[in-house]
């Protein structure tokens, strides 16, 4: 069976399924960190492929950028391949600039968002949806035994990248302080949410590519080839 969005087979897709927002990066990292790739989805150039990773079978597929894009193929990854756990492996911004530095990788404890996604979905009226526990402490021991730092943060899942100048005025400290959020990225609540409502497994690790107050910013190609830590510490709890 496939579905609008994706072509893959039943079988095609592993258990695990780890998740960068960009369908290149998906694709550069099953051609650097896996053996035996083969491509199970090309529909909308949304990349998907399964490999080995240290003789383990594993998928990496694009989720491509907002709530919207990583509901859909989230929601058919756990719902119609069998899906039992995604890891978002994606890239961020920061609220709170001094805790981090640029291409530093963070473990998403939860995901707070203002959108309306999930109330949609299934009349959730909550505004935080939480990464799995088990995955966390999996992640954690991941980055324990490669002995990478991993901190933690709560997410703000946004729908904006480009605020008006009016909006992003105080929306530092007021996600800060009033919602406990220290890095920003716009997919871990629907993809939070749907493995809810599923009965499946997120996590989330985030590399920062944008120090707004500093004005540090990654470069589009590191944004393209992410962070080797991140993917390293992910394929860990394999
Ligand atoms: N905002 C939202 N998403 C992001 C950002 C950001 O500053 N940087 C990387 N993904």
């Amino acid at each position: 069976m496939s579905t609008p969005h994706n072509e893959a087979k039943p079988g095609d897709i592993a258990k695990t399924v780890l998740m960068p927002g960009d369908p290149l990066r998906a694709k550069f990292f099953a051609e650097n960190f896996l053996d035996n790739i083969r491509c199970f989805n090309t529909v909308r150039n949304m990349f998907g492929y399964t490999g080995t990773y240290k003789g383990k079978e594993v998928s990496i597929m694009g989720s491509g950028m907002g709530i919207p894009s990583i509901g859909i193929y989230s929601y058919e990854l756990f719902s119609f391949y069998d899906v039992d756990t995604i890891i978002r492996v994606g890239t961020c911004g920061c609220y709170s600039d001094e805790k981090f530095e640029l291409l530093d990788t963070v473990l998403v404890t939860d995901a707070f968002s203002f959108s309306t996604y999930a109330l949609e979905q299934n009349g959730f009226e909550g505004h935080i949806t939480k990464a799995d526990p088990e995955i966390l402490d999996r992640l954690r021991e991941s980055a324990k035994t490669l002995n990478y730092r991993l901190p933690e943060a709560r997410t703000h899942s946004s729908d904006v990248f480009y605020y008006e100048e009016n909006k992003r005025n105080g929306l530092t400290e007021r996600m800060r302080y009033e919602y406990g959020c220290d890095i920003i990225e716009c997919e871990c609540f629907a993809l939070f949410h749907n493995a809810a409502v599923t009965g499946k497994r997120a996590g989330g690790l985030m590399s920062v590519v944008d120090l707004e107050t500093r004005d540090l910013h990654a470069s589009a190609y590191e944004r393209e080839r992410g962070n080797s830590k991140m993917l390293e510490i992910a394929l860990g709890i394999l």
